[in-house]
């Protein structure tokens, strides 16, 4: 989905800064005590028997990306997305929403908040067992007061949306996994949303429906284009949907980069560890791999941008009589030829 990335200069839709979240006895001196600050989460809790979950981090999201949320089970991904719409209070920091810092905001103004801006799915559905698919669906905007026939009418259309027609009248214990998650999808949709917040939707579903979950959520970000935080734990399912990744290990920010980024440069063994066994021509573009101009160099050679995937570019470079010129807005960036693409082939394993 990288086609869809924005630009620095748009007024990003959420913004944390210095963002904690301690757990534990007298929990906001942590994050004011320039020592306990610096302990590791094995010295802070036998000091304290506080756990850092999130340790002030800092990130931006802009409008229409989709960020992803990384790190191993434990690392504080769901305490920081709960934290970004106050399910979970923050101990100290920032979160600045469309201008707004919601740790400001009253019980009033988070409660339209929640309803009216940020939309949340689960890995656990949490469908209302007794309604049937189109009353799940219309259940927000039931509590937000709108009328019947316009809820019926939105809630057709984003059932529509997720491939639920036909489904409508369905109860959830009739429907797969992969079905009732379209319906928790339906049902975030449906009341239009700034933001989409998902904590693992897909982490209890078949690997095959989870592939086919993760197709529908770049469709429906094709689609609708709406600002989505997604966290997960898998990488792949990472590189498949997010435009970024921020890498979290023991409530702490590791690295924030494009998928390319985090397998070319890799910040830390941890990072590294993620990254392993990704087939890196699938991930990595020519910018990474292309050496510079030798005075050898033909000039006439064939040209490709410096982020066309390694392997959508296998074919052309290998067939062509010179090395590509990998060529950005009329400037040689560099070269890449046979040798530069049969490395990295065999580096992926593929
Ligand atoms: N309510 C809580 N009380 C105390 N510790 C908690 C609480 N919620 C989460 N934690 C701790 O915070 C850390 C991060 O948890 P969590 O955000 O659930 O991680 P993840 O979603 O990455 O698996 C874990 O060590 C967890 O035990
Ligand atoms: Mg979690």
């Amino acid at each position: 989905m990288h086609g869809t990335r924005v630009h620095d200069t748009q007024q990003p839709v959420i913004s944390v800064r210095n963002l904690w979240k301690v757990f534990g006895p007298k929990a906001a001196r942590v994050p004011v005590s320039a020592e306990l600050r610096e302990l590791s989460r094995r010295e802070l809790l036998d000091r304290t028997s506080c756990t850092a979950a999130v340790r002030d981090i800092e990130f931006d999201v802009a409008p229409g990306e989709v960020f992803v949320v990384m790190g191993l089970s434990g690392s504080g991904k769901s305490t920081l997305v709960r934290c970004l719409t106050r399910l979970i209070e923050p101990t100290a920091g920032e979160v600045i929403f469309e201008g707004e810092d919601i740790l400001n905001a009253d019980e009033k103004r988070l409660r339209e908040l929640r309803r009216r801006k940020f939309s949340m799915v689960f890995q656990h559905f949490g469908l209302l067992p007794h309604r049937c698919v189109v009353d799940n669906v219309a259940y927000g905007l039931e509590i937000r007061g709108v009328g019947k026939a316009e809820r019926a009418k939105r809630a057709g259309e984003v059932i529509e949306l997720v491939g639920l027609g036909g489904y409508e009248k369905a109860y959830p214990d009739q429907l797969s996994g992969g079905m009732q998650q379209r319906v928790g999808l339906a049902r975030a949709l449906a009341g239009d949303p700034d933001v989409l917040l998902f904590d693992e939707p897909f982490s209890a579903l078949d690997p095959l429906i989870r592939r086919d979950m993760q197709s529908e959520i770049c469709r429906l970000h094709r689609e609708v284009g709406k600002t989505m935080v997604f966290i997960t734990h898998d990488l792949a399912e990472a590189l498949k949907v997010g435009d970024r990744i921020l890498i979290m290990r023991d409530g702490a920010l590791v690295q924030i980069g494009t998928g390319d980024e985090l397998v070319a440069a890799p910040a830390d063994d941890y990072v590294r560890d993620f990254v392993r066994d990704v087939p890196k021509s699938h991930v990595l573009t020519l910018k990474w791999i292309m050496r510079p101009k030798r005075d050898d160099d033909p000039l006439d050679g064939p040209e490709l941008g410096p982020d066309v995937v390694v392997r959508e570019a296998t074919r052309s470079v290998l067939a062509a009589e010179k090395p590509v010129k990998v060529v950005k807005d009329g400037e040689l960036l560099g070269i890449v030829g046979d040798e530069e693409i049969l490395s990295i082939i065999a580096e992926s394993g593929s």
